[in-house]
């Protein structure tokens, strides 16, 4: 069976304080999760933190970027070697946020996926759409496009190893989160352009949603075929919120 993964994205946010209250409350419930893999990825300079915190948890550990290059003169980044020193199991890439501050084009985000797997880690890659493209009626290319730039560039044997996260722009920290169905329909459609290139992947691959889930609205979404976890930003910075989304069924 597969697991349901859910990813807590904290984004810039947090404090020493803070996350130490988070992270005991989720202590509190991580080892009644049944066929969860909850991963936390919080700022870069809380990792050791988050590390200290889940010792014996079988919460997982993650990191929210990574540059494209394994080393050198790049002031103010941070590798995949270094990830994986502080034990990060999964890195986000590509996230629509990125893409916009920092004009991450998809052979960018492509290196970034290869450096993450040659250190080890679990890269999940970040697709969606804007509200002007989905109103325009180019969801689906926008979508296959961000796909297909990175299968192409690494082949399909490395993207094995990808977590795929459908983020519509629209949906993004807006509360405006994607219908049970109109997620489904992405996700299906995602699922369908895999199999295409590969049957079996296409059922062993994890496509997750994001997008103003909530404890109220993760239990339909959850429902969804195609929809096998979530990545979350705002919902996960309350325990209860995370702690009700982690064990639906
Ligand atoms: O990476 C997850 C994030 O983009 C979704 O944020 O606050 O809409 O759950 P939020």
């Amino acid at each position: 069976m597969k697991q349901t993964l859910i990813i807590a994205n904290w984004k810039m946010n947090g404090s020493i304080l803070a996350n130490s209250k988070l992270l005991i409350a989720m202590l509190k419930f991580h080892n009644k999760l049944q066929h969860v893999e909850l991963v936390i990825c919080p700022p870069f300079p809380y990792l050791h933190q988050v590390k200290e915190y889940m010792v014996g948890s079988n919460i997982k550990l993650g990191a929210q970027n990574v540059n494209e290059n394994n080393s050198g003169a790049f002031t103010g980044e941070v590798s995949a070697d270094m990830l994986k020193e502080f034990s990060c199991r999964y890195v986000l890439i590509g996230h629509s946020e990125r893409r916009a501050l920092f004009q991450e084009s998809n052979d960018i985000i492509a290196k970034k996926i290869t450096q993450a797997m040659d250190a080890g880690l679990t890269p999940v890659l970040c697709i969606g759409e804007s509200l002007e493209q989905r109103e325009k009626g180019d969801a689906q290319a926008v979508i296959l496009e961000q796909l297909s730039c990175v299968i192409n560039d690494i082949g399909l044997k490395k993207f094995k190893s990808v977590v795929i996260a459908y983020e519509p722009i629209w949906a993004i920290g807006t509360g405006q989160t994607a219908s049970p169905e109109q997620a489904q329909k992405v996700h299906r459609m995602i699922r369908q352009y895999i199999y295409g290139l590969d049957p079996i992947l296409s059922k062993s691959i994890s496509i997750l949603y994001g997008g103003s889930v909530n404890e109220i609205n993760a239990a339909e979404l959850i429902k969804q075929k195609d929809i096998d976890g979530f990545l979350f930003g705002g919902a996960s910075l309350k325990s209860d919120s995370l702690e009700t989304i982690c064990k639906l069924k």
